[in-house]
């Protein structure tokens, strides 16, 4: 099960995914940024290259972890290439980077956000128990944004079969995405429950953002 080269490689996979979403890459982040209060504590699962952290979150003092299976994404955020760096920054926030496999069965550190950029189609066909992770892990809000527009809808089926195997991250291709439709039918059993604090497109589109309650 070859990793694919973009997940081993942050500035390639920066680069593809500014191809990709033609402008919009940016506006994911600062989307989901602007959510997160000043000197918040953030647990980004699936943090990929932390582009939210280095971007946004850092300049607005919020103790960052990120999470990754693909260790060439969490070294970013450590001093010593270690697998497991708390560093303290000089306002006083911590940063951490963490290898993790989220499909392992141990519980995900604490923090006021705990979120996931572009990853939930890793856990598909069943989402629902890493998202009821995050929310046990939560002390606020688990925010979500996931594509619901795919290249391996294409109906080019080289364009989609490369997409599959391109999205490898060491656990097999990745056939599974979300659309729309399977978004909502998703998140209907938070809305049922009263989770749901608002739901909406952004990224043009290409994406959905959800923000979660953790508490009842
Ligand atoms: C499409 S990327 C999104 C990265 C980042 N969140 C972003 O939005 O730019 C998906 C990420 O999920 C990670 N991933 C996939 N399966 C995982 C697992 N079982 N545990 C932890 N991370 C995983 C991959 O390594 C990759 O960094």
């Amino acid at each position: 099960m070859t990793t694919s080269i973009f997940y081993q490689t942050p500035w390639l996979y920066e680069g593809l995914m500014r191809v990709l979403y033609l402008g919009g890459y940016k506006a994911r982040s600062e989307a989901l940024a602007a959510l997160i209060p000043e000197r918040s504590s953030v647990v980004d699962l699936c943090c990929g290259p932390a582009t939210l952290y280095f971007k946004h979150l850092r300049f607005k003092q919020v103790s960052y972890t990120g999470l990754d299976i693909n260790r060439a994404f969490v070294e970013r955020l450590s001093w010593f290439g270690s697998e497991r760096v708390r560093n303290l920054q000089p306002d006083g926030t911590t940063v951490t980077g963490m290898v993790w496999d989220a499909t392992a069965d141990a519980p995900l550190p604490k923090g006021d956000y705990v979120i996931m950029q572009a990853s939930l189609y890793h856990f598909l066909p069943d989402p629902y128990p890493i998202v009821d992770r995050m929310l046990a892990a939560a002390e606020k809000y688990v925010i979500l944004t996931e594509p619901v527009r795919n290249l391996t809808d294409s109906k080019n089926p080289l364009i989609a079969g490369l997409s599959r195997k391109l999205t490898n991250p060491g656990t097999g291709d990745q056939p599974n995405r979300f659309n729309e439709k399977r978004f909502k039918e998703f998140l209907a059993r938070y809305r049922d429950k009263g989770r749901v604090v608002e739901s909406y497109p952004i990224a043009a589109g290409r994406e959905q953002l959800c923000v979660l309650r953790a508490k009842l």
